[in-house]
């Protein structure tokens, strides 16, 4: 499909607009089951660090999935699909200079590893949200594990759709026992200096 497409570079590069806004650019990718909190915590830290004058944008799953990706379901091709899309998105992001904080379920090692690979290893940081299913299922926020449950959604990850837990991500946030300022001081204390420009 590519061919005869010729790559154009601008005069003005990356490095340029990490000038401008001073400070490094990269994608924070959260993973986790549905209800572990990926979302919030996100959500959260790019408060912070939007109030620090970093420059920011969340990805979530759900938003992305009611417009760019509308036209997926959750077969494993389709979230093959999701992934990359949104890979593809965060990369233009981090081009464009902007702290990208991802928060997919991103259920399966090779999609996310091709997303490491597009995105670039040094500016992918992997943030395992980990929270046992049965204490999702319980917290239930949108109603969507009883659902499944009762066979109402099929292919649901955790019920009937597989998640394969991060063997080594960067960093583990556990929303089971962690209070969302404990684990948000952590994250900045590990994300802080990866943000500055040297
Ligand atoms: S992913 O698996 O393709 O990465 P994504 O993060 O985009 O998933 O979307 C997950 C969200 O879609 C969930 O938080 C939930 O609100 C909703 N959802 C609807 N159907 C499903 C399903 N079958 N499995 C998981 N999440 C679902």
């Amino acid at each position: 499909m590519s061919e005869n497409i010729i790559q154009h570079t601008h005069p003005i590069g990356k490095s340029d607009r990490l000038k401008n806004n001073g400070h490094q650019a990269k994608v924070i990718w959260f993973v986790g089951l549905s209800g572990s909190g990926k979302s919030t915590l996100a959500g959260n830290l790019e408060a912070v660090l939007h109030h620090k004058g970093y420059k920011t944008y969340v990805l979530d799953g759900d938003n992305v999935r009611l417009g760019l990706n509308n036209d997926l379901g959750f077969s494993k091709q389709d979230r093959t699909e999701n992934v990359r899309r949104i890979a593809e998105v965060a990369r233009l992001f981090n081009e464009a200079g902007i702290i990208v904080l991802s928060a997919f379920i991103s259920p399966l090692k090779s999609d996310r590893d091709q997303a490491r690979k597009l995105i670039g290893a040094e500016n992918f940081i992997e943030i395992f949200v980990h929270c046992p299913l049965p204490t999702c299922e319980k917290r239930d926020v949108k109603g969507l594990y009883s659902k499944a449950r009762k066979g109402l959604i099929p292919n649901f990850t955790g019920i009937d759709a597989p998640f394969e837990n991060p063997k080594q991500p960067d960093m583990t946030i556990d929303t089971e026992t962690e209070s969302m300022e404990k684990s948000l001081e952590k994250l900045l204390e590990f994300i802080g200096p990866k943000i500055e420009l040297e």
